[in-house]
């Protein structure tokens, strides 16, 4: 995510290190960092843990959608997610617009990341809306170079290697095009075009997938997922180090962006309160998930669960899915749940996804079924099978699309108490569990939820959908950031209704 800004920041690294070196020992420096890691840190903790902005709490303390009607105003004020609003799908906007976005990456043949995966589904929608969509992206191998005239999105792919993002590259074809007609607006999706060059576009937005005081309490969180026996990795050690000088390099230079979009409602509070960035300019837009794709099917997770080998008698259904690797967290659910089975032999784990955690889970025995990465079919009847969806992700950057997946499929959530699930989507005790980044309280949760049982958990689950069904559709997001887009076009789209 802050890839392109990593060379300035070890350059500001290199020059703290210089300056700090001659008169101070590197322990002093460690210290020093501590502090400021402390000294950041106390502050966010409480901005996120008091609650803010009374009158958008008290107007949204429902997750019913009818309350949002009651809300009006101009948009540009509203600090709450956008979701949360009714955007007419009739009412077409007046001209088509001509929009350009900035991506590194446009997903066509590999697995896609969160970022691309929004890129992909917000502006295939826009397109589908019929707005002129132009992507500026990174060369892809030479079959899927070539791009039809006239047809939306339309892909630029810069020339040069092969995935390797140049944005002046890029925006060498953006000009071109917007010689032949100018664009409306710009979307650079995370830093693809840096901040010396947004400084000068007024009709600008950024989406921030992940912003680096995320980071740094994710590194945190790591930290402290650490066994004591365990040795700090010296590159995890680098990172720790670094983050601080990032945080103040974001402050810094993020307000050259002149509107921007947070992906969670803790995001958006980060960025006014914290990262100073004028309330007008920051705009909260929850990503979506195809509704289509992911939706209730009690068939087929019946199906599911005799195909992979799940006995009659499981008394529970845990499922987790993603990447199998450290930072999401799987050292605390192997342990809490190699203890958990002690207790309760027909609680059963559904693991999806690949990495190398996938055999130590195996190692567990015929409790925990690893199934490695899945297809997008078998990810919906994956959802459809299990009892309630675990996350426990020690990166709290952005928010995980699987927990907005898992809820579109009527699935309760147990996850990670991180500011951007708990003020996004475990806003109501109802959807699930949340539970601090170690084992201990994952093991109590996870007992809370055996006692919960399958009935209960598919309550839950009921409330799960209607909240993600009324919020986190991919067209619930494309109208959003069509508003937003007319908004910056011209302000009078901006007064809402
Ligand atoms: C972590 O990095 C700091 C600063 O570079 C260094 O002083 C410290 O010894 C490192 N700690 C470990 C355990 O490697
Ligand atoms: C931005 O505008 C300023 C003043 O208008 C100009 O000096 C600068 O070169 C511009 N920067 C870019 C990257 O276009
Ligand atoms: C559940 O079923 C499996 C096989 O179907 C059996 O081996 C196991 O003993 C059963 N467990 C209980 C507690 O009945």
């Amino acid at each position: 995510m802050h890839t392109s800004s990593e060379s300035e920041l070890s350059d500001e690294m290199a020059l703290n290190n210089k300056s700090k070196k001659p008169n101070s020992p590197s322990n002093l420096y460690f210290f020093t960092t501590l502090f400021f890691i402390v000294l950041f840190t106390i502050p966010v903790f409480f901005l996120l843990h008091t609650p803010t902005t009374t009158s958008i709490c008290t107007t949204f303390t429902s997750h019913t959608s009818h309350q949002s009607k009651t809300w009006s105003g101009d948009l540009t004020s509203a600090e709450f997610s956008w979701n949360k609003l009714q955007f007419s799908q009739q009412k077409k906007p007046l001209s088509p617009l001509k929009i350009a976005v900035f991506t590194r990456k446009w997903p066509i043949a590999t697995t896609p990341g969160g970022m691309e995966r929004h890129a992909y589904t917000l502006h295939t929608a826009l397109a589908q809306r019929g707005h002129k969509v132009h992507i500026f992206t990174s060369p892809q191998d030479e079959k899927t170079s070539e791009t039809q005239q006239g047809y939306y999105p339309f892909i630029h792919f810069h020339q040069g290697e092969f995935g390797k993002w140049r944005y002046n590259k890029a925006l060498e074809q953006y000009e071109e095009e917007n010689k032949k007609e100018p664009f409306d607006v710009i979307h650079s999706e995370s830093v693809a075009l840096p901040h010396y060059v947004a400084r000068n576009l007024t009709n600008l937005a950024v989406s921030w997938h992940g912003i680096a005081l995320e980071s740094l309490q994710s590194g945190i969180f790591q930290d402290l997922a650490r066994r004591s026996d365990e040795p700090i990795s010296p590159l995890f050690n680098k990172s720790l180090q670094g983050v601080v000088p990032k945080v103040l390099n974001e402050i810094r230079f993020f307000r050259s962006y002149a509107h921007h979009v947070a992906i969670s409602d803790s995001c958006g509070e980060m960025l006014r309160d914290f990262y100073q960035i004028p309330s007008k300019r920051v705009h909260v837009i929850v990503n979506g998930v195809d509704e289509d794709e992911f939706r209730e099917d009690v068939e087929l997770g019946r199906e599911f669960r005799t195909k992979i080998g799940i006995p009659r008698n499981a008394s529970l259904v845990l499922g987790v899915a993603g990447r199998l690797v450290k930072d999401k967290g799987h050292p605390l659910l192997h342990e809490a749940y190699s203890r958990l089975i002690t207790k309760h032999p027909n609680v059963y784990l559904i693991v999806a996804g690949s990495g190398p955690w996938g055999s130590r889970y195996k190692d567990l025995g015929n409790q925990v079924l690893v199934l490695g990465s899945m297809s997008p079919s078998m990810l919906r009847a994956f959802y459809n099978a299990i009892d309630i969806f675990v996350n426990p992700t020690l990166r709290p950057q952005g928010l995980d699309l699987t927990l907005m997946e898992a809820m579109m499929s009527g699935k309760p959530l147990l996850a990670s108490r991180f500011p951007s699930i708990k003020g996004t989507l475990l806003v109501d005790d109802e959807y699930g569990f949340m539970f601090s980044p170690n084992v201990e309280s994952l093991l109590e949760a996870l007992e809370e939820v055996v006692k919960d049982g399958p009935a209960r958990l598919a309550q839950r689950g009921k409330a799960c959908r209607e909240y993600a069904a009324s919020m986190f559709t991919a067209k619930k997001m494309a109208l959003a950031y069509e508003r937003l887009f007319l908004c910056i076009k011209d302000h009078t789209f901006c007064i809402y209704p």
